[in-house]
């Protein structure tokens, strides 16, 4: 599981909670960190967050392919 609750703020830079993050995959279909990146800005500016988003986006995937949502 993620270490982030739904209203942290994953990436500062722009200004992103998870539950900005996690819509958007869901909403925009996304697919990769390249598709995350180009939609949401996330881990675009210094890329610290970059992991963090990345375990987000592939545990929103894992719930799809589980059909949990
Ligand atoms: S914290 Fe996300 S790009 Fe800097």
């Amino acid at each position: 599981m993620s270490k982030f609750e739904d209203r942290d703020f994953v990436c500062k830079h722009m200004m992103l909670r998870k539950q900005d993050i996690v819509k958007a995959i869901h909403e925009l279909k996304l697919k990769n960190m390249d598709d995350v990146q180009d939609e949401t800005g996330a881990a675009t500016i210094c890329g610290a967050c970059y992991d963090d988003v990345e375990e987000i986006l592939h545990e929103e995937l894992k719930k799809q392919k589980e059909g949990e949502v």
